[in-house]
């Protein structure tokens, strides 16, 4: 039998993950102890895990080095890899939103030369351009992007609102609403037929057990 790899985006959702798949009898010791390693394997089983950063997991599953990924839904949309998308796990609720400071409000509603700071402009772009037909300009950031409206480099953000508490602490509030986000698992295109019991029998587990709570 040949291994079943995962890629996880490591972090908060790797660990979920793994709880998950411990409960339906698929659990990996090695990777329970503190290390810096990347991967492990359940011989056992026959399974493989591995840990990337969250917006390369697309890239592994699409590619094949992963049969499965589980990553946020925010990366598969800003990504926009070629992959199934097969379960939506529940875990990592937020949503992705347009943020700023309230009297940004009228500006955001009318104006064509909006600044938009982001880590995500495809969805950023998706949003304006062909959802609200609004031609802005989207300035690429790569973190802590409720500093941009503060300092003015931009008048909104496009970005992750879990609880709140970082706009809050930065006066700053949702103006709008794009999507509800959560961590999704995603399948590999011929994986999906080359392993389709392992696979099937896997979404089925995971759906049944995600049903009882
Ligand atoms: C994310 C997101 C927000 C924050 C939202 O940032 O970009 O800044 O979490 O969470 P909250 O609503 O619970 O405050 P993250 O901490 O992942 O780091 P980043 O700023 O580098 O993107």
């Amino acid at each position: 039998m040949r291994y079943l790899t995962f890629a996880l985006a490591k972090g908060r959702l790797a660990e979920q993950t793994m709880e998950l798949l411990e409960r339906i009898g698929m659990p990996c010791e090695e990777m329970k102890g503190k290390s810096r390693k990347l991967i492990f394997v359940n011989e056992e089983l026959k399974l493989k895990f591995f840990l990337a950063k969250a917006s390369d997991v697309p890239t592994y599953v699409e590619y094949g080095s992963a049969d499965i990924g589980v990553v946020g839904k925010d990366t598969l949309l800003e990504e926009k890899r070629n992959l199934y998308e097969v379960l939506n796990l529940g875990f990592g609720a937020c949503k992705m939103a347009v943020a700023g400071k309230e009297e940004s409000r009228e500006k955001l509603s009318r104006s064509c030369n909006l600044r938009v700071a982001t880590k995500y402009p495809a969805i950023a772009t998706e949003y304006f351009y062909h959802k609200k037909k609004q031609t802005v300009e989207i300035i690429k950031l790569n973190g802590s992007i409720e500093l941009a409206p503060i300092v003015g480099l931009s008048d909104v953000i496009v970005d992750i609102v879990e609880t709140g508490s970082t706009l809050k602490a930065n006066g700053l509030i949702v103006l709008e609403e794009i999507c509800p986000l959560s961590a999704r698992m995603v399948v590999n295109r011929v994986s999906m037929k080359m392993e389709n019991e392992r696979i099937t029998k896997l979404i089925e587990a995971l759906k049944k057990l995600l049903a009882e709570v």
